[in-house]
């Protein structure tokens, strides 16, 4: 009765990992992300076929083995006609692999070319720009007044397609959400695009899947896909400006904020700060998650943020800022605004 039970216990755990919004197997959003889980699980049963094959072999061969330990090592020119049969089936098994190993190329380049494809027809621009160790956002539009900037929570409609175009302001980074696409390097100096369309809404994790210095664990973002027309809201929104500060705390909070130095690397529109540096604060307060989705975007962690940034993210660009508790309790109010 043990063994049953603990092949329950293993199901479990295994199906523990399905439907995650972080994996490429079992919940495939896109055509993308299916057409590589398609490739994956071909090339699997393929493995897994050989290996069960191989193991067969070399079990029945030991069976049949009654060579004695002392026996010298066997002569190689034979006249044997068992071992022309086994030369058959070397060469048979040989040619099955070729044909294979040929099958899985074309498999994979017509993968790639399909995952590829930018035909589609009014999509989505969104530009994504790594920096050590965040995500730049940028839904360009013709009238600059309406272009969105924001960082590392990208918002889509579903069933529409998206163009990524993708661009580096330091090392290489990788652009990877294992449910959407595969990864995608984001090369300095370099801009390339790739293209998704995503059918199921839903909040899909993302990760910079190229090592790209300290802090490359925690640069991830997320992909919210939502119907056309909470998207549009969403964007209507990002649009404006930033909200007028309501009471003397959050005024206080925007003062703070425009005289210490986190104006000189970030921008709140519809202040003077205008700053590129760092992310785009101008929403900050819509965000789920913050630096990266290293922290939620609650009161506590974003004061922790604000004080010492250092001892969240290591490395990070952003100095430690240590406000007296008034200041920061105003500068979070503030900052807490900005839906
Ligand atoms: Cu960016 Cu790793």
């Amino acid at each position: 009765m043990k063994l049953p039970r603990a092949a329950a216990y293993a199901t479990l755990l295994i199906l523990a990992g399905c439907q995650s919004n972080h994996s490429m197997l079992w919940s495939s959003a896109s055509k993308q992300a299916s057409d590589i889980e398609w490739l994956y699980w071909f090339i699997f049963w393929i493995c897994l076929v050989v290996f069960v094959l191989v193991i067969a072999f070399f079990a029945g061969g030991l069976a049949k083995s009654n060579v004695d330990e002392e026996e010298m090592a066997p002569v190689l020119e034979s006249t044997d006609p068992g071992d022309r049969r086994a030369k058959v089936g070397v060469s048979i098994a040989l040619g099955i692999t070729v044909v294979t190993l040929f099958v899985v190329l074309g498999l994979s380049i017509v993968t790639g070319k399909t995952t590829e494809g930018l035909t589609s027809k009014n999509p989505i621009t969104i530009e994504v720009t790594g920096h050590q160790w965040w995500w730049e956002l940028r839904y360009p539009n013709s009238q600059a007044d309406l272009t969105v900037l924001s960082a590392n929570e990208i918002h889509i409609p579903v069933g529409k397609p998206i163009v990524v175009l993708t661009a580096s302001r330091d090392v290489i980074h990788s652009f990877w959400a294992p449910n959407i696409d595969g990864k995608r390097d984001l090369l300095p100096g370099y801009q390339s695009a790739f293209t998704f369309q995503i059918d199921k809404p839903g909040i899909y994790h993302g990760q910079c899947a190229e090592f790209c210095g300290e802090q490359h664990a925690h640069m991830g973002f997320e992909i919210i896909a939502q119907t056309m027309d909470e998207f549009q809201n969403w964007l209507n929104q990002q649009r404006k400006p930033a909200v007028e500060p309501q009471d003397a705390k959050a005024v206080h909070g925007r003062d703070v904020f425009l005289t210490h130095s986190c104006v000189l690397c970030h921008t709140i529109r519809g202040t003077d700060a205008g700053s590129r540096v760092g992310p785009d604060l101008t929403h900050v307060a819509s965000r789920r998650l913050l630096a990266a989705t290293a922290i939620s975007n609650a009161p506590g962690s974003l004061a922790g943020w604000i004080t010492d940034p250092q001892r969240i993210k290591p490395g990070v660009l952003m100095p430690a800022n240590p406000l007296a508790p008034a200041d920061l309790d105003a500068l979070v109010t503030y900052l807490r605004s900005l839906q």
